[in-house]
């Protein structure tokens, strides 16, 4: 997938740096052509000369005197990727807020290419509130995350913030350029339906919509044709079409006319399973005493498309309290073919937070615990998982 790429690597100032070089080196192994770009920080962890040799291009480190007369378009206009490793708290932060006072901001905003960082710094930085927002920032944006992993950091501390190995990031620059869904249709579900009591009242749910919109986005930066379906109030991801909906019933209803046309379906939504038999036409008084709510089953979304003739690829997620015994059931009986399993009683997980933490279960019923991850980085292995198991499915690849 490398083979004959145009890569831009740049490279911000700290002591992973000396890693980069390694990258490089595998990149032009891979077939790849290499431009290297590096900021003044940079320049003191490695020296240009290692990038030379490597990539036989002196690495561009400045705005002027250079040979061209305008280094950050030529270069931005070049790459058919760029990669930031590493990427450190202050790069991010450039990159994030569209500041550009040196080579390597200035090409980052005049870029077009998709963007990869591989953050790396001490664990306070990679915590800080304002890291998080412009990590934040950037995902939104578009851009791509490898890593941190946690690990020794400079000065022999331990934690969170050091760079992705350089074989991550390669897969992680792979999967950027290889759009491993491209062309697949992809169907998603969000957020918790609201089941109205009166026209100022509902029964509803914790379901922020975070989980479907992180699979949303990131199926979509997969290359995936991303539909979502939506009853919680976000601005939609980048390329995602949406489509807000209320009620169960809203959501039936689009996910019916939609699923069809979809390769794959996931109902990462919290839709509620009864509503109040009749809503009031006209907001409930106190004055009018207590009223008695009468509950009726709402339609069972994924049930339906489990029993469509030529069901899409379907992901079911499961509010589980506790074991996950339940979700293990399902998954086997359900005919969905993997469900999604998350304790949304455990910390930082479930609903509302960035993070969630999951157990992929398949048909036979065999379990894949992931670690808490932010809802992001559930998303993107998510659309591994897909992308690894629509090619077994076409066996196209
Ligand atoms: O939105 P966030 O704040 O980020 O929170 C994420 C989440 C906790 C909502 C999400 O990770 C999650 O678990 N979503 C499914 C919640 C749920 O409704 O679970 P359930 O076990 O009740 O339902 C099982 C499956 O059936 C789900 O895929 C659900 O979408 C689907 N369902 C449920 C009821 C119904 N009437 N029709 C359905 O299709």
């Amino acid at each position: 997938m490398l083979h004959e790429r145009r890569i831009l690597v740049g490279v911000s100032g700290g002591i992973a740096a000396y890693k980069t070089v390694y990258l490089v080196r595998r990149l032009i192994e891979q077939g790849a052509e290499v431009r290297v770009m590096m900021t003044a920080s940079a320049l003191e962890f490695v020296g240009r000369q290692s990038f030379a040799a490597i990539t036989g291009h002196h690495p561009a480190t400045g705005l002027f005197g250079a040979d061209s007369v305008s280094p950050h378009t030529e270069l931005a206009q070049w790459a058919e990727a760029v990669v930031v490793a590493p990427a450190t708290a202050n790069t991010l932060a450039k990159a994030a807020h569209g500041i550009s006072d040196d080579l390597v901001s200035t090409t980052l905003l005049a870029t077009t290419a998709p963007m990869l960082f591989a953050p790396a710094m001490h664990t306070e930085m990679w915590e800080n509130a304002a890291t998080r927002r412009n990590v934040a920032a950037l995902e939104a944006d578009g851009h791509s995350m490898v890593g941190p992993a946690s690990g020794t950091l400079a000065g022999g501390d331990t934690g969170p913030g050091r760079m992705a190995e350089p074989e991550e990031i390669l897969q992680a620059l792979d999967r950027l350029l290889a759009g491993r869904l491209s062309g697949i249709r992809v169907l998603v579900t969000a957020g918790g339906t609201r089941e109205p009591i009166d026209p100022v009242r509902f029964v509803g749910n914790r379901s922020s919509g975070k989980m479907g919109f992180a699979i949303a986005q990131e199926a979509a930066a997969c290359g995936a044709d991303v539909t979502l379906v939506s009853s919680a109030t976000r601005p939609a991801p980048t390329g995602v079409a949406l489509i807000e909906v209320e009620t169960a019933e809203e959501m039936a209803k689009s996910v019916a006319k939609l699923a069809s046309e979809a390769e794959v379906v996931v109902m990462a939504a919290a839709v509620a399973d009864f509503r109040p038999v009749d809503a009031a036409g006209t907001k409930l008084r106190r004055s009018e005493g207590i009223p008695e709510l009468q509950l009726e089953p709402t339609p069972d979304i994924l049930a339906g498309l489990a029993a469509m003739e030529q069901p899409p690829y379907l992901v079911g997620f499961a509010a589980e309290t506790g074991s996950i015994d339940r979700a293990v059931e399902k998954a086997r009986t359900k005919g969905v073919d993997v469900i999604v399993a998350n304790d949304v009683t455990a910390e930082g997980s479930g609903f509302g937070s960035d993070t969630n933490q999951v157990a992929l279960i398949d048909r036979r019923g065999t379990v894949d615990r992931w670690p808490l991850l932010s809802k992001r980085e559930v998303a993107r292995r998510l659309c591994d998982f897909l992308a690894d198991q629509l090619q077994g499915r076409t066996g196209d690849g």
